[in-house]
């Protein structure tokens, strides 16, 4: 397997590997990206050619520090500083003018930038090392659900590429992205930074959803994302109701094996369906929603490995972290209103 240690020996390989216009899988707080030097449009074709990701769906450039933010974007807006002072380093990604330094793929030819400084030390030291901006997706295949574990990268892309392997990231979901470019700001995706938290720096900003401007304003958001291989339908409700939605779906299906992504609180109410082809996995306790984030898309590739033809998920409560679980969620499904 190649995956090294974080050691200052193998992040200074990967740095290596970086200035010579390669690619590398890094941990980061929020999922594994893959990355390449900001400013080398060869490097970055090799991150949409090794993904299999569409040129249109720009990538996220990461600095170590904010020093640095103008030599990727220009004319920061006020309203971008204050978001950078509340929540750099961590899991919020910033829409802003782009420098013409960036080369035209990196944001797909648009004329802004996503910028995000990552909160964790392998990133940080791996940035710093390589002297120049990390552009980085999700270190995934495209569609698939993104890696919070070098296992999954190693699974993704094989025995060729150079993986540091920083063991289970902290979020589990990527980043929140919000545009800073409009007036006023506009959360494009959801992610490891809450509305909630959002709203208490910039009151008026606007949600969008998964609607029709998230999609023109964020290309990435138009394809079936996260997706583990068995379709997967979302079952609304708890208690109950959940059951018999869950057991309404099982008397249709002739699915051989099928998957209940579940939470600990329903555990019990499972073990009264009695349907051999279930295997139930638990994303823990409902009380405890961070945890469950983290480990949603783990859950979603364990799946794959148990060879069930069909997911049955549970909802989760859409506030806080869950507004971006349920986000990943129908962004997984199968469902008509989310198959874009
Ligand atoms: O947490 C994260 O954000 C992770 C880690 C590795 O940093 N990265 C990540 O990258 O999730 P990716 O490529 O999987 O998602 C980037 C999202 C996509 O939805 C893309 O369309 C959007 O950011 N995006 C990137 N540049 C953009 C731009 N200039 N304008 C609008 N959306 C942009
Ligand atoms: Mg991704």
């Amino acid at each position: 397997m190649p995956l090294y240690k974080p050691t200052a020996n193998a992040i200074a390989r990967a740095a290596t590997i970086i200035r010579a216009g390669g690619i590398v899988a890094f941990p980061t707080e929020t999922v594994y990206g893959l990355g390449a030097n900001a400013f080398d449009e060869e490097g970055v074709k090799k991150i949409f050619k090794a993904k299999g990701r569409p040129q249109d769906n720009p990538v996220i450039v990461h600095i170590a520090d904010e020093k640095d933010l103008l030599r990727v974007a220009g004319d920061i807006p006020h309203v971008a500083k204050k978001l950078i002072a509340k929540f750099w380093p961590g899991p919020l990604t910033l829409i802003l003018p782009r420098n013409k330094n960036i080369p035209s793929i990196v944001s797909a030819g648009l004329d802004t930038v996503a910028v995000r400084m990552p909160d964790h030390a392998v990133a940080q030291a791996l940035i710093k090392e390589s002297g120049v901006p990390i552009a980085a997706p999700s270190a995934n295949k495209s569609g698939r659900p993104s890696p919070t574990d070098a296992s999954h990268v190693a699974h993704d892309f094989g025995a060729k590429l150079f993986i540091l392997d920083g063991g289970k990231t902290n979020i589990g979901l990527e980043s929140t992205v919000v545009d800073c470019t409009v007036s006023p700001p506009i959360i494009l995706r959801r992610g490891g930074v809450t509305l909630e938290e959002l709203r208490r720096v910039v009151k008026n900003i606007r949600t969008v959803g998964g609607g029709k401007i998230a999609r023109a304003k964020s290309p990435g958001m138009k394809y079936r994302h996260y997706a583990p291989e068995a379709p997967l339908v979302i079952v609304p409700g708890v208690g109950p109701r959940l059951l018999r939605a869950v057991a309404a779906l099982l008397q249709t299906s002739r699915a051989r094996r099928i998957g209940i992504l579940a939470t600990d609180e329903h555990l019990p109410l499972y073990m009264r369906l009695h349907d051999a082809r279930t295997i139930t996995l638990s994303l823990g306790s409902r009380r405890n929603m961070k945890a469950c984030a983290r480990r949603l898309f783990a859950l979603l590739r364990k799946f794959d490995t148990l060879n069930v033809e069909l997911i049955i998920a549970e909802s989760v409560p859409e506030h806080g972290i869950g507004a971006a679980m349920m986000d990943r969620l129908r962004r997984a499904s199968t469902s008509p209103d989310s198959h874009y």
